[in-house]
């Protein structure tokens, strides 16, 4: 079977196709045929040698965290019946046995049925993005009448905040990079947005609102973008500093957040155990069975294609998620 392996860390070129024996599950394990594999920004960031540290990761290594399939495989231990389920699962993210396969072993206690009504793909766009989305959602308790700005509204996690702050009765303000962006926002429920790529994107926000503010904030993008997003913060309001596509997280002055009474959360508080997550991904599948929550696949690529795939996001130029379909 295939697998996409980062040969070593650089430019997306350094991903390449190997040939592996087809793995069999051991005691406890199943073989999942993969469907779809989500592919983040971070996974460029890694690819590219960035936080070696933080993941102690060396090259080479097979990339992709989280997976959508169907079990193919169980080992002792795992119930028969399970051959055939339509199933989530986090990888050893990212290692030596990452996402980027035709078939993966993986932990038979640790997955995460898909509902009938949630496509593989749909299932594998929300293992990080809607995770993430649900617990932000969870610890901003968004009151409804409340004015929320997302900030890269269209990013795979943007998308989803902008329908679940919609749906909890919020004032949905997104922030993105361009008139096809912002569109979608729209259609997903935004009731303002602002280009963030004009001077002075952050007094339209504040226009917008009245001159009062976001009550929340989600920063998706972090550094100076972040920057203005909290200079169009509600005093007392709630700002989540989660971003760093452009650089590094949003950093803000201690004085500053304690004069304005804004309550700060970071990328620390996004960080979820196992039980945790399979919990907010539950969730995150369930609305999106019962139609309340609709995941926008911009492009997807065969695994061969993994390189053209992290170009992509590199380069902004699919709108929606981006996922590998081995
Ligand atoms: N997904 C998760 O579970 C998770 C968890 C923790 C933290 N985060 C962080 O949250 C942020 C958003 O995550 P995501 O998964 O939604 O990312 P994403 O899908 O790649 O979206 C990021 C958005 O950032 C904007 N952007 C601005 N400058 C960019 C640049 N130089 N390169 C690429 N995009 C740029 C893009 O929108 P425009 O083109 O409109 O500017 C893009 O839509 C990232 O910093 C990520 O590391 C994500």
């Amino acid at each position: 079977m295939k697998v996409i392996e980062a040969a070593k860390f650089g430019g997306p070129d350094v991903l390449v196709p190997r040939d592996e024996p087809e793995p069999t599950a051991g005691p406890g394990e199943v073989v999942m045929r993969v469907a779809a594999v989500d592919t983040l920004f971070v996974d460029t960031r890694i690819r590219s040698g960035w936080g070696r540290e933080i993941f102690g990761i060396t090259a080479p290594y097979i990339p992709g965290g989280g997976i959508s399939g169907e079990v193919v495989e169980v080992g002792d231990g795992v119930p028969q019946d399970l051959i055939g389920s339509r199933v989530l699962a986090y990888t050893s993210d990212p290692g030596p046995s990452g996402g980027y396969a035709e078939q993966l072993v993986v932990a038979g206690d640790a997955l995460i049925p898909v509902p009938d009504e949630v496509g593989l793909d749909q299932a594998a766009s929300l293992i990080h993005d809607g995770v993430t989305g649900m617990r932000l959602m969870e610890t901003a308790a968004i009151k409804p009448g409340e004015r929320v700005l997302v900030v890269g509204a269209t990013g795979g996690m943007g998308i989803l905040l902008v329908q679940l702050a919609h749906a909890a009765g919020a004032q949905v303000i997104a922030a993105a990079r361009g008139a096809e962006k912002l569109a979608l926002a729209r259609d997903l429920g935004a009731d303002i947005t602002v280009d963030y790529s004009e001077p002075g994107w952050a007094d339209r926000v504040l226009e917008a609102t009245g001159g009062h503010g976001a009550d929340v904030v989600f920063d998706g993008v972090g550094a100076e973008i972040g920057r203005a997003a909290f200079d169009a913060t509600a005093p007392g309001g709630r700002f989540s500093a989660h971003g760093a596509t452009i650089g590094g997280f949003t950093e803000l002055d201690p004085q500053e957040l304690q004069r304005r009474r804004v309550t700060l959360r970071g990328i620390a508080d996004v960080q979820l155990d196992l039980d945790e997550r399979r919990r907010l991904a539950t969730a995150a599948l369930a609305e999106v069975a019962a139609g309340r929550l609709k995941p926008v696949i911009g492009k997807t690529y065969p695994l061969t294609d993994a390189p053209a795939a992290h170009s992509a996001i590199e380069n902004r130029t699919v709108i929606g998620k981006i996922l590998i379909l081995p």
